[in-house]
């Protein structure tokens, strides 16, 4: 298992280009499921789970092909050709090791009329069940039974229903919003997700001839048509990875321009930063931020888009371990998501966890240390700390940085950063 070395103690400064979503990619790489032609992806991010994606898919016969963009961000190129399908089965040792795999049920159920997809079970932060996309399903028509830890569903040919989904699901929405294109018949989904990877999706469909309105709102209308074509689509930017480098600058006291990414997606983030006395400027495609000599504490409360993002999180927590103040951070999204928290403690942050709250007391300076990754998200909490901690901090099984953040330690080096990778 690899880890990851940082010496603290520098200011983030310079310029880097931002990558394709991840979020955006995996349910992208699913739609190509939907036709018979060939679907091309582009600005599609260098990341772990894509791989597993594509062996995924590459195992139920899609014919997958990665070009790799150049080193400065541009993304690889991905081609899906699913005209030769000939399996609907997602295997158990495929889905564990990455719960995205499920948003090849509704395309297996549209495309097939059948698929056989195993529980994601849970993972680090929480048990992030799926039986809001087992409901749409059946609401559609589908036969669907739960059996051997495998979801198996069939239906001839899906009818478009009226769906609502207990709670705002991203992959739930995704995998209705697919599956109904090319159910018989309107869908509409209530309480569905905004966040700007759903709209990609969306838009990426609409490319392929689907018939879909709303996407973005909480009310999402998509007339069944009876086939998809291919299309050529570009991932958008990453707003996660977008914020953990503004995180990592304005801990540091740097001052960095990204490229390649939008502020148009991160408002909520964008205004806490503004708060803790960054200086952000917006444009076109790009966003520079100047930080403070030391950050105020600013307290946030996780919500579903357009609210603050859960997966900013635990970047947040780092930032104000040693900002200037106390500060409240509430998670309502997952249940069990304050992983980080411990190892930052380890690190000399001042945490208190009651429940799905943490209360920090920041501190001039945290000491580097050992520190162990727990889960995506927590693991870039982990370097941000990392990045500010005198001395030197060493993140291990950092494989979790590796399956979402595309070139992490290139990209922070090219920042200043003292960062290398230790097998
Ligand atoms: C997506 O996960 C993202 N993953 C997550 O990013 C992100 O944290 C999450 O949305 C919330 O924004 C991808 O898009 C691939 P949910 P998803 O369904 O869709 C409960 C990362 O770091 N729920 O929106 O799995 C669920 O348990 C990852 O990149 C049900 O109860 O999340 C959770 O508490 C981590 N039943 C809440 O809803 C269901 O059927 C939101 O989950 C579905 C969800």
């Amino acid at each position: 298992m690899d880890s990851l070395l940082i010496t603290g103690g520098r200011s983030l400064k310079g310029e880097i280009a931002i990558s394709g979503a991840k979020n955006a990619a995996l349910p992208l790489l699913c739609a190509a499921l939907l036709t018979r032609d060939v679907l091309t992806l582009t600005h599609v991010p260098h990341l772990n789970d894509i791989g597993t994606m594509l062996k995924l898919l590459a195992q139920m016969g899609v014919k997958v092909q990665r070009t790799a963009g150049d080193l400065m961000g541009s993304g690889d190129v991905v081609t899906l050709d699913a005209s030769g399908l000939d399996s609907v089965v997602a295997p158990y040792e495929m889905v564990k090791t990455m719960r995205a795999a499920i948003l090849v049920l509704g395309p297996l159920v549209a495309r097939a009329g059948e698929a056989r997809v195993s529980l994601p079970g849970g993972c680090a932060i929480g048990a992030r069940p799926v039986d809001q996309h087992i409901k749409g399903l059946l609401a559609m028509g589908a036969e669907v039974a739960v059996e051997h830890g495998y979801v198996h569903a069939q239906s001839p040919r899906l009818k478009g229903a009226r769906l609502f989904t207990d709670m705002v699901t991203v992959t739930g929405t995704e995998n209705l919003m697919m599956a109904a294109c090319l159910a018989d018949g309107e869908t509409v989904i209530e309480n569905a997700a905004r966040e700007p990877e759903v709209v990609d999706l969306a838009n990426c469909l609409v490319a392929m001839g689907a018939r879909i309105s709303g996407a973005g709102t909480d009310v999402i209308r998509i007339q069944g048509v009876s086939s998809l074509h291919g299309a050529t689509h570009r991932v958008m930017p990453d707003r996660i990875e977008t914020g953990t480098y503004l995180c990592a600058a304005a801990a540091s006291g740097g001052e960095i321009r990204l490229t390649d990414t939008s502020s148009a997606y991160l408002d909520a983030v964008i205004d806490k930063l503004m708060d803790a006395g960054c200086d952000i400027t917006m444009e076109r495609d790009a966003i520079r931020l100047k930080a403070p000599e030391r950050l105020t504490a600013v307290s946030i409360r996780t919500s579903p888009y357009p609210a603050f993002p859960t997966d900013m999180q635990a970047q947040f927590m780092a930032i104000n371990a040693v900002a200037n103040g106390t500060s409240v951070i509430r998670e309502t999204i997952f249940e069990n998501r304050f992983m980080h928290a411990v190892e930052l403690t380890r690190l000399g942050a001042d945490i208190r966890i009651d429940g799905n709250t943490a209360v920090v007391n920041g501190k001039r300076k945290l000491d580097g240390a050992i520190v162990m990754a727990t889960d995506l998200r927590a693991s870039a909490g982990l370097v941000i700390a990392g990045l500010v901690a005198e001395g030197e901090t060493r993140i291990e099984r950092i494989y979790h940085l590796d399956r979402g953040y595309d070139g992490l330690e290139r990209k922070l080096a090219a920042l200043g950063a003292d960062v290398r990778r230790e097998k």
